[in-house]
Formats: C-alpha cells, sequence, structure tokens
C-alpha cells in the first residue's frame, strides 16, 4: 500500500527517536512491498525559533494530507518558562485538539528482559499487560482557565459532558473485548461532580458490553494499587489529568519510560504516535536515546492509522526479539556496562524484520 506519514520530530532525543522509528518503518516498507512517504514539519521549541507558534499552520497542513502522523517530543531548557506566552508543549496540545484525538492509547507491559530495571520487586511485575486509555482532548487541560486579576488566585476547569465520556469509555470497553475482558474506570466520585458524572456515563455505557468486567477505582487507591497489583489490571480508563498522572507512574513497570509508545487516536483514520518519554534534553544528540518508544509507536501507527497487523506485529516481534537477545540502550544497561547507541539499537530491529 501507499501511505503518506508526517513527521514531527520536535527537540531534544524526538529527533534521534523518530529517526530510528522512520529507518525501521521504511525497513518494513521495502520487506512488505509498500511505500510509504515521509514528510517532515516542524512542531515544538524548534517551531518557536522558526516561526514564533509552537504549531505553524504548515505543520498542520501537510498534518491533513497525510495517513498519520508520527511525533517525537517537545521542549527544552530553552523554552522552560512556564509562564512564557509562547511555549512547546502547546504544540501538543493544539494538533491533538485539531484533529480531534480524543483517545489516547498507552499500553505498560513488563518485558522479563528487563525487569531488573524496575524499581519494584520481580514478584509483583509477574503479568503486568494493562492497557491506559486516556481521554486527550477534554477535562482540565482545555476547561476555562484563569489567572485572576492581580495574580493572587488562579483556576481552571475540570468539565466533562455525556458524549465525551461516552465516546471514550466506548473505546475502552472494545479494547477490553480484544484483551482480558476486564475495564477500570478511574474516577473521583466522592468528591467532584464531573467525576460523579463520568461513573454514570461509563455505567451506562457498559450495558452494551455484557462480556465485559467493569470496576470503578477512585484514583487515589488506584494510584496505590498499580505499585501493589499491578498485574490485576487490563484496561485502564481514566480522564485527561488523571490518565496522564497514572501512565508516567505505570511507566516503571516496563523498566524504563524509553519502552513505552502511544497512539492517539479520533474518529478519522489518522492518527498521531509518540513515545511516551519527553524531550530529555541532558542526553540530547549522545545517541543515549532508548528508540523503543518511538519504534513501538510506529508499530501501532502500522496496526491503527494503515490496518497492517502483520506489519506490526513484526516489529514488536523484532524489538522483543532484540532485547531477548541482550541488546540494551543506555537507560536500561548495568551501571558501567557497554551499550547499543540509538542507531544501532534500531539497525539491531530492522536485522530482526
Ligand atoms: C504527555 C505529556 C503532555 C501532557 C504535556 C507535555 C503537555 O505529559 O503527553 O503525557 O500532559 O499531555
Ligand atoms: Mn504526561
Amino acid at each position: 500500500m501507499k501511505a503518506r506519514i508526517t513527521v514531527l520530530p520536535g527537540d531534544g532525543i524526538g529527533v534521534e527517536v523518530t529517526t530510528a522509528a522512520v529507518d525501521v518503518l521504511q525497513k518494513v516498507a521495502s520487506r512488505y512491498g509498500h511505500e510509504f512517504e515521509f514528510n517532515e514539519a516542524l512542531i515544538g521549541g524548534i517551531a518557536i525559533d522558526k516561526t514564533g507558534t509552537a504549531l505553524p499552520d504548515e505543520t498542520l497542513r501537510q498534518a491533513e494530507q497525510s495517513d498519520a502522523i508520527l511525533l517525537g517530543a517537545v521542549g527544552g531548557y530553552k523554552w522552560d518558562n512556564p509562564s512564557a506566552p509562547v511555549r512547546p508543549e502547546q504544540g501538543l496540545l493544539k494538533i491533538r485538539k485539531h484533529f480531534g484525538l480524543f483517545a489516547n492509547l498507552r499500553p505498560v507491559k513488563t518485558y522479563p528482559a528487563l525487569a531488573q530495571y524496575s524499581p519494584l520487586r520481580l514478584d509483583l511485575l509477574d503479568g503486568v499487560d494493562m492497557l491506559f486509555v486516556r481521554e486527550l482532548t477534554g477535562g482540565i487541560y482545555f476547561g476555562s482557565r484563569q489567572e485572576q486579576g492581580d495574580g493572587d488566585s488562579a483556576y481552571d476547569t475540570e468539565l466533562y459532558t455525556v458524549p465525551e465520556v461516552e465516546r471514550i469509555a466506548h473505546i475502552a470497553f472494545r479494547a477490553a473485548q480484544g484483551r482480558r475482558k476486564k475495564v477500570s474506570s478511574v474516577d473521583k466520585a466522592n468528591v467532584l461532580a464531573s467525576m460523579r458524572l463520568w461513573r454514570k456515563t461509563v455505567t451506562k455505557v457498559h450495558e452494551d458490553y455484557a462480556d465485559v468486567q467493569l470496576d470503578h477505582v477512585l484514583v487515589d487507591s488506584c494510584a496505590m494499587h498499580l505499585i501493589t497489583r499491578p498485574a490485576s489490571f487490563d484496561v485502564l480508563v481514566a480522564s485527561n489529568m488523571f490518565g496522564d498522572i497514572l501512565s508516567d507512574e505505570a511507566s516503571v513497570f516496563a523498566g524504563s519510560l524509553g519502552m513505552l509508545p502511544s497512539a492517539s487516536l479520533g474518529a478519522e483514520r489518522i492518527g498521531l504516535y509518540e513515545p511516551v518519554h519527553g524531550s530529555a534534553p541532558d542526553i540530547a544528540g549522545q545517541g543515549k536515546a532508548n528508540p523503543t518508544g518511538a519504534i513501538l509507536s510506529a508499530a501501532m501507527l502500522l496496526r491503527y492509522s494503515l490496518s497492517l497487523e502483520a506489519e506490526a506485529k513484526a516489529v514488536e516481534a523484532a524489538v522483543e526479539g532484540v532485547l531477548d537477545g541482550g541488546a540494551r540502550t543506555a537507560d536500561i544497561s548495568a551501571r558501567g556496562s557497554s551499550y547499543l547507541s540509538t542507531s544501532e539499537f534500531a539497525q539491531a530491529v530492522k536485522d530482526k524484520i
């Protein structure tokens, strides 16, 4: 098949890891007889430097004409002022909203070969395999916000509508049907009105999915249970903010934040695929970045935007094979031992495809 992919490397290690992921996609194309066309565009700090905005219109126009978007990371020391009017993160929020990418899928699992790099006890990690379904275009991230007159108060509003909760709940239940048929819906219904609406709506949507088990978990207790019994979770569905926080917490199960991929999907075929990690300016440009999160995001791109399931599985199997074979990047190697550079690791994955 022919596909057009917009690549948004962004800042810091975003550049190295997207290069690695594109390399792997190119290998998939030649191995399976596809034609992928890659177009690079600007987002984040580099876009601010070159155009004055974190998401130039030109980037949106290019992305609109493509089947999928592969993103690296945004941000860095240079733009690290949270009160600046123009910030790299705005590019991310804006592109999610622009394409209506309301569903953020973040799979988290343990790799036996990497379990020793997790701070958790090995016996707890056994069988950990969960999927976060994070609402991505609503809630407090996009609620009304205001810094009050003289700067001595400020507020942000958590607002959810029934249709917003319904559509993310459907995604979670459908995902669970293809997995272990369990959904944990995260809320704070004991305190927040918006979360009572969340719970009521998820319960209603559940009526269509008799084969799936639903639990409601309060976010504070969920944060604890993730650590004490991670293997008991299958699909977790959460608001934008709670999903953001809990998915970072859960990254420790994979051994490194560098391992985790994500897909942001909406009603259309186009999706945005990015590693969960950030731009890591401290190691940028040194070949120390772990490209696994980006490469597995490329696998999700093949699966969800291009419907190339066999190719997606081939990439995932190649990553596992390479890890099982002992290949390591800096973040997942023992202190003082040798490790592969970002591009060497990508090459090893390509060789296995
Ligand atoms: C993420 C990030 C973003 C978010 C930031 C950079 C805006 O933390 O993708 O999880 O909070 O959504
Ligand atoms: Mn986050």
